[in-house]
């Protein structure tokens, strides 16, 4: 299983501090924001990590993380993105560093108070196919939201202005190397983004998609300046990652 964290994108909901800065180069309380989502994919045992980054300060996650060995990390890559085409698009750029495996994406501004170690195991129990995590939030229309028949997802929906549930789909995603293939056969978004919610559709219609309830705090860091202040704080007051 490899880990693929992605740090691209404009931080454009936080200017103007992510002005000049990657997003994912931020401080959260103690740390660089981009330090929760290695560490959490260390914890569960996945320590060969693909950074995608873009933009003027792609050259920073190097200084700052080098190799990866002091968190952990046994092999570590970066890949650059040239703009911001898209969570799917970043995905992509993936594709040598997976090859035929499977991965965990995680969204490098996205923290968890817990860990994904139980879901990681479940994955791998599965033949193939993805799996999401959801979680219950106040203002799902900020986020992919999973539309339910009973405990089935029939349907997942990007920022909905009437969201069919309060449950968002968090991010972090796993998949099998079909994800590739898939990303091949998805088209641009009226924003012009391929899109992980098309994704994860995809895999919904192949009737390969399985999730779970995330237990513990979940932070968007990037939503806001709002979130990005509470995500320090959750940090702080409860730790993340927690092992137990
Ligand atoms: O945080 C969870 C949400 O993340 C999901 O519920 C949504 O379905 C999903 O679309 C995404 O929404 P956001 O609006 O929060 O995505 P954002 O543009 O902030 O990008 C999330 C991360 O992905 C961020 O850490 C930067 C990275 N990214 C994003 C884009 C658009 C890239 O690396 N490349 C990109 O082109």
């Amino acid at each position: 299983m490899k880990g693929v964290i992605l740090a691209g994108g404009t931080g454009s909901r936080l200017d103007p501090i992510t002005r000049v800065i990657n997003k994912q180069l931020l401080p959260v309380y103690d740390k660089p924001m981009i330090y929760y989502p290695i560490e959490a994919l260390v914890n569960a045992g996945i320590t060969e990590i693909l950074i995608v980054t873009s933009g003027s300060s792609a050259g920073d996650f190097l200084r700052l993380l080098g190799n990866g060995e002091a968190l952990g990390v046994t092999h570590l890559s970066y890949a650059y993105q040239d703009g911001a085409g898209g969570i799917a698009e970043a995905i992509n750029l993936a594709r040598p560093f997976v090859g035929d495996e499977r991965m965990v994406v995680i969204l490098g501004d996205n923290i968890i108070g817990g860990n994904i170690v139980e879901a990681v195991r479940k994955f791998e129990a599965q033949e193939g196919g993805a799996k999401v995590l959801l979680t219950e939030v106040e203002n799902p229309s900020a986020y992919g939201v999973a539309e339910l028949a009973g405990d089935e997802i029939v349907r997942f929906v990007e920022k909905p202005e009437a969201p069919p549930s309060n449950l968002a789909v968090i991010g972090i995603y796993f998949y099998d190397a079909e994800a590739f293939r898939m990303i091949d056969g998805l088209d641009r978004s009226a924003r012009g983004e391929l899109e992980v919610t098309d994704l994860n559709n995809a895999y919904l219609a192949r009737g390969e998609m399985t999730h779970d309830v995330l237990e513990g705090y979940w932070a968007d860091c990037g939503e806001s300046i709002e979130h990005y202040l509470q995500a320090c704080n959750l940090v702080e007051q409860h730790g993340a990652n927690r092992l137990s």
